[in-house]
């Protein structure tokens, strides 16, 4: 499948991870795309494999709790461009395992969780609208979001946020040819994943991860391409009647 041939793409929080799985996914159908992240050395790393497969891609250092930062990947997208047909917004954080917080990591998690994805959801606004009816915004929530946990409960205010989001966006959208879907991944195999079961001080995050999956229903946790595959049909043609919807990609957690 060549779906995004032709297209420009970019996924902030490129780097690693589920962005990186993004990143080679979109490029293996065809796009452009802007490999956005904070660590420069990341998103030169994730280029460099893209373009060594005979992809296209364009390493920015980019910090996404930073409206410059953001405007200045916009700015580079619209002068190489001028269009923008798929735009991901995959960071955030895990933030505290309880209710303790000081009023700076309180401070961090809204930047790096809502206001993180806010501000790139909107400043790429204008070029989503050039791509013709073309446009998708998706974002990463997270099961958070959609089931309680009593060790997460800034993570789920803060990922919970984008889900309404995205459903407000969807219909600001939908006029200028703009879809707005978002995500939430359960448990995914990826370096941010043993942060989740490591904010106890001592905690041993490979029992914890072990006790966690024995509650999937598909018994495992998610490699970073699979959750990929579903951005890419979310970004695609395949999916351009729906906006403005929430979907777990979670091995049947949330249908308990
Ligand atoms: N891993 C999981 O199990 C899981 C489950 C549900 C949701 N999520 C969500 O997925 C996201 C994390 O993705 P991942 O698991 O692939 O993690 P990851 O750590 O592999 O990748 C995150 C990337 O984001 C980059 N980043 C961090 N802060 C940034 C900033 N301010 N600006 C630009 N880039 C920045 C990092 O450098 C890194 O490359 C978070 O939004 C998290 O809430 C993760």
């Amino acid at each position: 499948m060549r779906r995004f041939e032709g297209r420009i793409a970019a996924i902030v929080g490129g780097g690693s991870g589920m962005g990186r799985a993004i990143s080679h996914r979109l490029a293996s159908e065809g796009a452009t795309v802007y490999v956005a992240d904070l660590s420069e050395e990341s998103a030169k790393k994730v280029a460099e494999e893209i373009t060594a497969q005979g992809g296209k891609a364009v390493p920015v250092q980019v910090d996404a709790t930073n409206n410059d930062s953001l405007r200045a990947l916009f700015d580079r997208i619209r002068s190489d461009h001028g269009v923008l047909h798929v735009l991901h917004a995959q960071v955030g954080m895990p933030g505290p395992g309880g209710i303790e917080t000081s009023d700076e990591e309180w401070q961090k998690n809204i930047d790096v969780n809502i206001k993180s994805a806010y501000y790139t959801c909107t400043l790429g606004y204008d070029l989503l609208k050039a791509a013709n009816g073309k446009g998708s915004i998706t974002m990463t929530s997270s099961t958070s979001a959609l089931v309680g946990s009593p060790f997460s409960p800034i993570y789920s205010l803060t990922k919970g946020s984008l889900v309404p989001f995205a459903r407000a966006l969807a219909l600001k959208g939908a006029p200028d040819g703009i879809r707005v879907n978002v995500i939430c991944p359960g448990t995914v195999q990826t370096p941010m994943l043993a942060q989740f079961f490591g904010r106890e001080p001592g905690a041993d995050v490979s029992e914890l991860t072990k006790d966690f999956i024995k509650n999937i229903p598909l018994g495992r946790g998610a490699q970073p391409e699979e959750i990929a595959s579903v951005i890419a049909f979310l970004a695609s043609d395949d999916a351009s009647y729906v906006t403005g919807v929430t979907i777990p990609v979670d091995g049947g957690l949330t249908a308990k």
